[in-house]
């Protein structure tokens, strides 16, 4: 529809007081750059510092720290409605006396234009979010989806530079959020309006971003697309925030071409390692799924052994527990359901393809 923009934060920190005078670092140093029409998801838990980012580079709060560049333009402290963004928020927050074309009509009569503009905008807006015949309705008289797409439509109608989100699907039922994402994230190419998406449901992440920043405790913990962060955690708490995760120490001997050689129970391979990890001790990460098991004695070729202790069915896959040198292990399997289930007790061996895994420095507290 138009150029889009980009949008850079180069170490923004914002510290609340509260009202007992305790001093809280809601974000803190956090550096990010988006590209112009990208799609970038700020993604961790509650009071991770998500809308307070969010608020920031909207303008309702200024940090006390930190340059926000908008097209190269330093508008940290640019007031809101000088910044050219719209914001989709949780509550809709849509005018409840106020007809479904007078909301989406709300900005463009603030700024002015023409009513011929205005009703050609509204019925274009109208029609990309799928409310064409609902003008005169008044948002009570709307379903949950309906109101969030008034509040979409109304967002998108300024044409802003960067639109915001903040948790937009999570008054909506399970299987209405995920019909609205997949339509946000289309609207979003179709128009390639340079977004920032705040949630804390990883699957919505994943789903909708070109990029997830993961955020904890007011900083950055990884900045990367859904793939890389799923196979790639650059954290334990990544690794553990998106998906499930298996952590089991070994030894490094050597790190080479983004692979570590491990020492892991008497065998030895190389395993795709985070460029931080030197040899000495580190963490292997194994996602349930990319193990395999099958009972011992028959077909297996699995060079590790271990027991079940326990076995769930989930219907698309087996869940398996196992115990093998010592630590508990969670598997996730897709074949035995078909065959071959296991069974509490059973002996098994197990393995798992060497680029599956990935090797991460070991946890450092503090
Ligand atoms: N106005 C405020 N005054 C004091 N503390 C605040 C204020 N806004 C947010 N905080 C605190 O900042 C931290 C981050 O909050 P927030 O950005 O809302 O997190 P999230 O959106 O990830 O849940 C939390 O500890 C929260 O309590
Ligand atoms: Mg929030």
């Amino acid at each position: 529809m138009t150029e889009a923009h980009s949008l850079v934060l180069e170490a923004v920190t914002k510290v609340f007081e509260t009202p007992e005078g305790r001093l809280v670092t809601a974000v803190d140093h956090v550096s990010l750059t988006i590209g112009q029409g990208e799609f970038v998801t700020l993604l961790g838990p509650s009071g991770c510092g998500k809308t307070t980012t969010l608020r920031l580079i909207a303008g309702f709060e200024f940090p006390n720290s930190g340059r926000i560049l908008l097209d190269g333009k330093d508008i940290a402290h640019t007031p809101p409605n000088k910044r050219e963004m719209a914001m989709v928020f949780q509550s809709y927050a849509l005018f409840p006396h106020l007809t479904v074309f007078e909301n989406i009509a709300y900005g463009l009569q603030l700024r002015r234009k023409s009513k011929a503009e205005i009703t050609r905008i509204v019925h274009e807006m109208m029609e990309l979010v799928n409310l064409t015949g609902l003008e005169h309705r008044r948002p009570t008289a709307l379903s949950g989806g309906q109101q969030q797409r008034v509040a979409l439509a109304r967002a998108m109608a300024v044409q802003p530079k960067v639109l915001l989100f903040d948790e937009p699907l999570s008054n909506l039922d399970a299987k209405l959020r995920v019909a609205l994402r997949s339509e946000i994230r289309q609207l979003q190419k179709r128009l390639g309006i340079t977004s920032v998406y705040v949630t804390h449901d990883q699957a919505e992440a994943m789903s909708l971003s070109d990029r997830i920043v993961v955020m904890n405790n007011g900083r950055v913990e990884q900045v990367s697309t859904p793939a890389a962060l799923y196979t790639r955690p650059a954290t334990r708490f990544v690794a553990d925030f998106i998906g499930r995760a298996n952590f089991i120490n070994v030894q490094v001997s050597a790190v080479r071409d983004g692979h570590a050689l491990i020492h892991l129970w008497g065998h030895e391979m190389a395993v795709p390692a985070h460029e931080a990890v030197r040899p000495g001790p580190a963490t292997l990460m194994l996602r349930p799924e990319a193990i395999r098991a099958s009972r011992d004695g028959g077909e297996c070729c699995g060079c590790f052994t271990g027991r079940v202790r326990s076995a769930t069915i989930l219907g698309n896959s087996m869940e398996y527990e196992i115990e093998t040198h010592g630590q508990a292990i969670s598997v996730s399997d897709t074949s035995t359901i078909w065959g071959g289930m296991l069974a509490e007790g059973d002996a098994i061996r197990w393995d798992f393809a060497p680029e599956r895994g990935f090797v991460m420095p070991p946890e450092h507290q503090g």
